[in-house]
């Protein structure tokens, strides 16, 4: 990946200004990765995850790293949770200038006839409504920069449907 938002129409990165990622579900799985790979390159981190234990091996995996991280703990589907995380980020490290919309779950893998409606729906909620709340409040701040750069990720079966995963493929485009 590469580590460098893009221009958008309007506005230019200001290159003296401190490179500030947001990235959702950071503590594990590909958002930590994504995380890791720019705290090494001197980003300033600010993650979100459900889980304070995560979030503090998260923490002590990455000290050390050029760029720093600051954890908060919340849900990707509770709205004062997301403001908390780019309140938190814009605090710490100034203007947000990227944000990776990595939260996501897989769902039931089975058949559509044994499908729960509660599990669509959670899946619907946390995939769907989640990204949708990121984007959100990230363009508060995207906006009034002028620029910034942002990044969603969706498994291949939101493209491809494959049986015995039915409630994949409603996912956020990538
Ligand atoms: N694995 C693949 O082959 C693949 C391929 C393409 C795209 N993707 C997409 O990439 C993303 C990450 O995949 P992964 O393989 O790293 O999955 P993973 O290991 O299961 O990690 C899922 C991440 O989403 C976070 N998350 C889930 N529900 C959340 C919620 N309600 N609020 C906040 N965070 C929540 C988790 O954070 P906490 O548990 O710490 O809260 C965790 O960090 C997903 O969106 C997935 O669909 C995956």
């Amino acid at each position: 990946m590469t580590a460098t938002p893009t221009g958008h129409a309007g506005g230019q990165r200001d290159e003296h200004c401190p490179l500030v990622a947001v990235v959702t579900g950071a503590a594990s799985g590909i958002g930590a990765t994504i995380t890791a790979m720019l705290c090494e390159r001197g980003w300033n981190v600010v993650g979100l995850s459900r889980s304070a234990a995560k979030l503090r091996n998260a923490e002590d995996a990455l000290a050390g790293l050029p760029g720093g991280f600051v954890g908060v703990r919340g849900d990707v589907c509770v709205e004062a949770d997301l403001d908390t995380l780019y309140a938190t980020a814009n605090r710490q490290f100034g203007r947000i200038c990227a944000v990776v919309a990595n939260s996501g779950i897989e769902g039931p893998t089975v058949d559509i006839a044994n499908t729960m409606p509660a599990d669509w729906q959670q899946t619907l909620t946390t995939n769907l409504t989640g990204a949708f709340l990121t984007a959100r409040a990230a363009a508060r701040y995207l906006k009034a920069n002028g620029w910034g750069g942002w990044c969603s990720l969706a498994p291949p079966q939101a493209k491809t449907p494959c049986p015995g995963v039915a409630p994949m493929p409603p996912r956020r485009p990538a």
